[in-house]
């Protein structure tokens, strides 16, 4: 699996630092969560600070929008320097108009999906999206608790990609670490977000190390 940091766990006051750490120590995208307070609980950042991270790093930038009506927004993240982009299935009646976007821009779209949401909400957009976020926390919060009655639900979209021979990626996200990985691995992830799992533990190529080679 590829394993994507959650730049959110990290030290706030050592950006640059922690951007670095993890890039020595494998890290194969760096994921961005960008929440604006109304979709989710909590507000984190914006273009400025994206583009601010792309300078600081050679990884693929991999933004995970949490913001109501991302249509509104889609150019600003682009023009900021990313080369994934996923936004929620919850937040927009424009998924389609939101994938093309995206991809006329030369960037990877990804369709998100919370804990609640059946998968059958989005598996009409699976054939035209590059990967599919399936959250296993409530956006808004890292470090918090792997909700593992979604596996099912990974699996249904691996199922799902795979007899329609789809070339669509499956990320999961939340709450995923050494304990889990083996799990969300086993049930068809192509990458894995971890927060807490890298950037609170006390080696970070060894965290990503384990989280990549969960299948054993
Ligand atoms: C949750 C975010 C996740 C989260 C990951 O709203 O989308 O990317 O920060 O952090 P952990 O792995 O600690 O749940
Ligand atoms: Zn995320």
């Amino acid at each position: 699996m590829k394993v994507a940091p959650s730049i959110i766990a990290a030290r706030f006051t050592e950006f640059q630092k922690e951007i670095k750490s993890v890039e020595i120590a494998g890290a194969d995208l760096l994921h961005l969560d960008v929440m604006d307070g109304v979709f989710v609980p909590n507000i984190t950042f914006g273009p400025m600070v994206v583009q601010a991270m792309n300078e600081l790093t050679q990884l693929e930038l991999d933004a995970h929008l949490m913001i109501t009506k991302p249509e509104n927004y889609l150019m600003q993240f682009i023009e900021a320097g990313l080369d994934w982009m996923s936004f929620h299935c919850e937040a927009t009646d424009r998924p389609e108009h939101c994938i093309k976007y995206i991809q006329g821009q030369n960037v990877k779209a990804g369709l998100a999906i919370n804990p609640g949401t059946p998968f059958g909400v989005i598996k009409n957009y699976v054939e035209m999206l590059d990967y599919v976020l399936i959250m296993t926390v409530n956006p808004g919060f890292y470090g918090q608790k792997f909700m593992a009655e979604v596996l099912p639900k990974i699996e249904e979209a691996k199922n799902w990609i795979t007899k329609h021979e789809l070339h669509c990626l499956v990320e999961v996200d939340g709450g995923i670490s050494n304990i889990n990985a083996v799990q969300v691995c086993s049930a068809g992830a192509d990458i894995v977000v971890a927060g807490a799992g890298i950037f609170k533990m006390p080696d970070y190529a060894k965290a990503i190390e384990e989280l990549r080679c969960s299948k054993g």
